[in-house]
């Protein structure tokens, strides 16, 4: 753990709610830690002293975390608040969740689903002492198995980098979505299709909208990550959505 004095950086509110520049020899961002003391992925923390409080601060890091990616390259918005409730589609070991478990603080949830028990483990750990995770072993594809686990929640983000992912969105928002509620989504294109990343990502774009997804910011990931592509939108017309659905179904049943 490296803790470093504010005497060499300065600190800066970010327009992301909760979300802060530190500024110093390398500029990074970072969120104010809920749980003092405690780091999850060998993030560095640095503490700072403002109005005879301490406060933590986890720095963010970009490479490890697509949404850290995003904010670094300039999104608009990531759509999160203070007090939302978050459900976080392929949430691996809880890396990018962490962070947004800062941004929410205590009065909101990331309810994060993996499929993976071994990811899950570290997700549980993390569970442990922030209690504003709740992790779920489930396959996304199917919402049902989790739905009396999950209230409405504000914000869906997927990252699950499968080619079906933008149906898995489309389910989960039928099912816990609120009205007008955001979604991020997150896109690979080598694991999606071998065509080219803008043609995959075009016909990905395209598919959201067809769901009845509003987009409003397409960001690329790049230097972070490669051949990736940040989405986010809202889901304007949940009729149209279940219509959608249903009529996807019975073209693939
Ligand atoms: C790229 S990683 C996510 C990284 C994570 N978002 C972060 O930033 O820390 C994708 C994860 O999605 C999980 N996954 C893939 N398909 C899934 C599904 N159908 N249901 C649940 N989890 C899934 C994988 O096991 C993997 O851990």
């Amino acid at each position: 753990m490296v803790v470093k004095q504010n005497k060499i950086f300065s600190i800066e509110t970010h327009r992301h709610a909760n979300v802060y520049v530190i500024r110093g020899i390398e500029d990074c961002i970072a969120t104010i830690n809920i749980t003092p003391g405690k780091i999850f992925c060998g993030e560095l923390l640095l503490k700072s002293f403002f109005n005879d409080r301490i406060y933590e601060l986890r720095v963010w890091n970009p490479f490890r975390s697509k949404l850290a990616a995003a904010v670094l390259n300039g999104i608009d918005s990531i759509g999160l608040l203070p007090g939302n409730k978050v459900l976080y589609l392929g949430a691996s070991t809880g890396t990018t969740i962490s962070h947004i478990s800062d941004i929410v603080g205590t009065k909101g949830c990331i309810y994060g689903i993996e499929y993976s028990s071994s990811c899950a483990y570290q997700l549980f750990h993390l569970s442990s002492y922030r209690t504003n995770v709740i992790p779920i072993i489930e396959d996304a594809r199917y919402p049902l198995r989790y739905k009396m686990l999950i209230p409405m929640v504000d914000v869906i983000i997927i990252d699950v980098s499968q080619k079906d992912q933008i149906e898995i969105l489309a389910i989960n928002s039928l099912f816990f979505l609120k009205n007008g509620g955001n979604v991020i989504v997150t896109l690979k294109s080598d694991s999606i299709d071998a065509i080219s990343p803008e043609i995959l990502f075009a016909k990905q774009v395209d598919k959201l909208r067809k769901f009845g997804f509003s987009l409003f910011e397409q960001i690329t990931l790049e230097p972070y990550e490669r051949n990736h592509m940040l989405i986010r939108g809202k889901l304007s017309d949940p009729v149209f959505l279940f219509n959608q659905l249903t009529r996807f179904t019975k073209l693939t049943n």
